[in-house]
């Protein structure tokens, strides 16, 4: 599964992606707008340093002017995928725009159904928003198995991009549903890293390898 960060802030992809266990980037109008200067610098800038697919996404709400801003967002750089949100003329825009050639990433999943919809006019990526169903006490990872059922049912070639993930168990569970990547917020990357057992284990280990050096020093 390839893992993705959710984020529109150059530092904390700078600091993640030497790593090497980031695949792309997802960005929304709510994280660019937290980001001051021009954002298509800022996405310019992401692209260059992840050097894969990075998410970009409309703002305009009609089909027409959806598909000029996503042909002007694919232009910024050959790793942006043009994000455009689950509605009617979103759909609209997906089907032009995916039979360009370019990627859509189809935002603001909240059903299978409208999974099944995105896929059937070409979306390249859609993203369930499984932290957002949780929030409404509905069943976010729910929804992603059954995506990921129907998808291959009818060997759809389009991707599940598990969305507003809020913890690392939802990158496990995604995992293990056999979905295709998880976009997460800095924050929960770095939660991979922790485990309390790893911190003590190791902090042992090195205690006990100085009082062996010391013993052997005397
Ligand atoms: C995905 O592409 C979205 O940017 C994102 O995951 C939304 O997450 P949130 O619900 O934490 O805002």
């Amino acid at each position: 599964m390839k893992l993705f960060i959710d984020s529109g802030n150059l530092k904390e992809i700078e600091s993640l992606v030497p790593l090497g266990i980031i695949d792309g980037i997802t960005t929304n109008p709510s994280l660019l707008a937290k980001e001051p200067g021009d954002y298509r610098e800022i996405l310019k800038k992401i692209c260059g340093i992840v050097q894969g697919p990075t998410s970009a996404e409309v703002v305009a709400t009609e089909a027409d002017a959806m598909i000029r801003e996503g042909r002007d967002l694919a232009s910024i750089d050959e790793h942006i995928v043009v994000k455009v949100p689950f509605t009617r003329e979103g759909v609209k825009a997906c089907r032009t725009l995916a039979s360009e050639g370019l990627r859509v990433n189809v935002t603001l999943i909240c059903s299978a159904a409208q999974a099944l919809r995105a896929a059937k006019v070409g979306a390249t990526y859609v993203s369930p928003f499984v932290g957002r169903l949780d929030d409404i006490a509905s069943n976010g990872m729910g929804l992603i198995s059954e995506i990921v059922e129907i998808f291959d049912n009818y060997e759809f070639t389009t991707e599940v991009l598990v969305a507003s993930t809020r913890g690392p168990m939802h990158i496990v569970e995604a995992a293990r549903m056999g979905a295709d990547i998880c976009t997460c917020p800095a924050a929960v990357i770095e939660a991979l890293f922790k485990h309390p057992l790893t911190d003590i284990g190791l902090e042992k280990f090195l205690k006990d390898w100085e009082k062996a050096q010391g013993a052997r020093a005397r």
